[in-house]
Formats: C-alpha cells, structure tokens, sequence
C-alpha cells in the first residue's frame, strides 16, 4: 500500500530505548545533546515577540508565492547589517523552514534518482530530506587533519553524470568547520566544471567562536548557488517556522531558477500571513539571542577544556563555530553502546558519532548550549565512566 521512499526502519535505536528505561525509573537526565533553544534558559525580548503578532496586516491574504515584500525585506537587511552584502528582493524566497527550503531546490534541480553530494560527518536530516525528493545522496568526506577539511580528491570521484549539486553546511554541524577561502574557490571551479549548483546551509553562519564573521555564500555569484538560513538558529526562534531561500549565480540560470522555484512556492503557499509580518521584529530578536548564544557556547567550551586538561582519555577536536563539539574518545565499545552505558550508569545524554556518519566509533558529539550547571555536571560524570575504564 505504501511508497518504496517511506520503507523506513521506525523502530526505536537502542539509545532511544535507553533512554525511555532511564527516564522512565525517575532518574534526572543530564542532556548533553540539548539543542532546543526555547528551553536552554535564554531570555527573550517576550512582549515585543508577542506585540509582533498584533498587526492588523495579518487579516489580509496576499498571496505571494515568494512570500510578501515587507517580509523579503528584513531578510535582505539582515544581510546587509550583518554581512555586507546587497541581496536584490526578487533572489529572496521566503519558506517555513530550512527543510522546507532543501526540498524546494532539490525539487527544482532533480529528476527521480539524480544525485546531490553530501558532506560526511554532517546534518543526519539529509537521508530524509533526500528520500522524500528521491534524490540520491552521495558523501563526500570531510577530513580531519589540524582542523576539518574537503577533501577535494574524493569529491572529484564522487562526481557522475546524474550529478546536480553539492551541498555545504557553513559551519558544518556537528564538526563546527566553515567552508574555507580556499576550498570556496576550489568549490566553485568544480562546480562550474561540471555544470552543478551549490547549496549551502547557513544556519549556524553567524556563531563564530572567534566572532569574526565569516563570508555569506549568498555573494557567491560565480555559480548558480542557493544559501539557505532562518530564524530557527539566527534568532533561536525554530517553533516561529521561517526561513529563507538567497539565490545567487550568472543571470541566465539565476532568473530561470527563480521563476520556477516560485512556481513550487506557489504550489504550496505555506508562509502564513503572522509570521510575514512578525518577521522584521522576529529577525531584530537576534540581536538579544546571538550574544547569549555566543556567550554560553564560549561558556561551555571553556569548561569543557578546563574538565579535558585533568584526565588522559578524551580529546577535543578543533572547532570554529556553531552550537556543537565533537569528542574523541576510546574505541572499547560501539559509540552506541558508550551512550548507552553513559546514560545507564550516570543518567547522562551524549550521541554517538555514527548519528551524524562519522567514519568510524571514537566520536562522541555534545551540544554547547546546554544550560552551564548540568553542562559542567553532565561532562564531569561522563569523564569519570569513560576517563575510568
Ligand atoms: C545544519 C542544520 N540545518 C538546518 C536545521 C534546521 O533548520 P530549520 O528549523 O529552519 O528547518 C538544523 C537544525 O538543527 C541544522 O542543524
């Protein structure tokens, strides 16, 4: 009765399972894996967020499949106060999400069973996204050495004549690598080689531990190139439901893209008539999140190299921003079954690496906006089981 693409496996994992038994017997869970940043203990500006939705504007339909003017517009100055860049409204397509917005453009570049290219350990989201657009998703390794990097040589491999596009996630998550000059170069060269788009995920783009901002792809005019962001993470925001698709690219191919992915839109019509018109204040929220945000993320990350430099067992590796950090660890179990003892043991929550297709077990990943006390105690019962075998 049901579609091959949603032959999914929907039993539980055995963490899932886990940490239902846990909970389940009262224990009081350490989540280091909270991403969730409505319960991560941040103030909001709550009555201007609310007040926001007050508009009478909001009574009107006004059907625009790229989302209505005085929506496109915050986002487009968004860009300009905090990248620099000079984004045209009509390269704007607004969407509910960032998912949503994948959909749109694998749908707008990708017959049945064509292939995108993956960066591999990233967003575990990709498989789904993927098979609900039967789009074949096919990895590229990012390597660690000194830092995370392409590897140019294995994307060259991975290339075929059914290929579409490259995905990049700028910063990566949960690996916290941005995409460097270099390989942006190198990146647009192969892409214009082989006739492909770029499509890159810029959620995280503006949490730099270093707070130096890094470079927007949404300039990237060297090839057709999609950047996709929302307020889930630039105003921590993810239950508001907006996001965008930029687009960028030689005017030829940019306008033909940007006709039909308002077709798609208009399909669909999903951005609804409050949030459009929240979104200036939504957007401007950002300017009271992201300072918390950095300042927790730093937080954590000290604590969690002060708690590194008193035992042998585990190493951090390198990291230039987003909300998470990825552990190394022994490999005397599967990644699962650490997790899995980790939270039976000392009821805390980390997720194994494979989550996120890290290449082999050793690889723990943690999430630094974890609230600061049950970040500090939660790693510190984490290095007492593992720093203790
Ligand atoms: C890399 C990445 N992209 C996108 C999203 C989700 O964005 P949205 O809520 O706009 O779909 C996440 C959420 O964790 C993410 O990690």
């Amino acid at each position: 009765m049901f579609s091959d693409r949603t032959n999914w496996k929907l039993t539980r994992n055995r963490l899932t399972e886990a940490l239902e038994e846990v909970k389940s017997s009262g224990a009081r869970i350490l989540d280091l894996t909270a991403s969730n940043p409505t319960r991560a203990g941040l103030h909001y500006n709550d009555s201007q967020i609310l007040q926001a939705f007050a508009s009478r504007n909001a009574l009107d339909y006004d059907p625009q499949p790229r989302g209505l003017l005085e929506a496109r517009q915050p986002v487009a100055e968004y860009y300009r106060s905090q990248h620099s860049v000079e984004l045209g409204l009509s390269r704007v397509l607004l969407t509910t999400s960032t998912s949503e917005g994948y959909s749109f453009v694998f749908r707008l570049l990708c017959n049945v069973g064509d292939e995108l290219l993956v960066p591999k350990p990233s967003y575990p989201l990709f498989e789904f996204l993927a098979d609900l657009q039967d789009v074949k998703l096919v990895p590229y390794p990012l390597i660690y050495d000194h830092g995370w990097q392409i590897d140019f040589l294995s994307l060259q491999k991975a290339v075929s004549q059914r290929t579409r596009g490259v995905v990049l996630v700028h910063p990566n998550n949960p690996t916290g690598s941005f995409v460097q000059d270099h390989e942006r170069r190198q990146l647009n060269r192969f892409c214009r080689e082989h006739g492909l788009a770029l499509i890159v995920d810029e959620v995280f783009l503006d949490y730099a531990l270093d707070g130096e901002q890094r470079e927007t792809f949404a300039s990237n005019n060297d090839v057709l190139t999609f950047t996709l962001s929302g307020i889930s993470k630039i105003s921590a925001l993810p239950q508001m439901k907006a996001a965008w698709i930029a687009a960028n690219g030689p005017e030829a191919s940019l306008s033909d893209a940007m006709a039909r992915l308002e077709v798609i839109a208009d399909t669909y019509l999903s951005m609804s008539a409050p949030i459009q018109w929240a979104l200036p204040a939504l957007l401007e929220e950002r300017n009271n999140t992201q300072p918390q945000l950095i300042e927790r993320v730093q937080g954590n990350l000290a604590e969690l190299d002060r708690q590194l430099a008193g035992q042998k067992s585990c190493q951090r590796l390198l990291l230039e921003g987003g909300w998470y950090a990825v552990l190394r660890v022994p490999v005397t179990q599967t990644d699962e079954e650490l997790c899995i003892e980790l939270l039976r043991q000392k009821s805390v929550l980390l997720h194994p690496g494979h989550f996120y297709d890290f290449p082999s077990d050793g690889y723990l990943v943690l999430s630094l906006i974890t609230p600061k006390e049950e970040f500090a105690e939660g790693v510190e019962l984490a290095f007492e089981l593992i720093g203790g075998r």
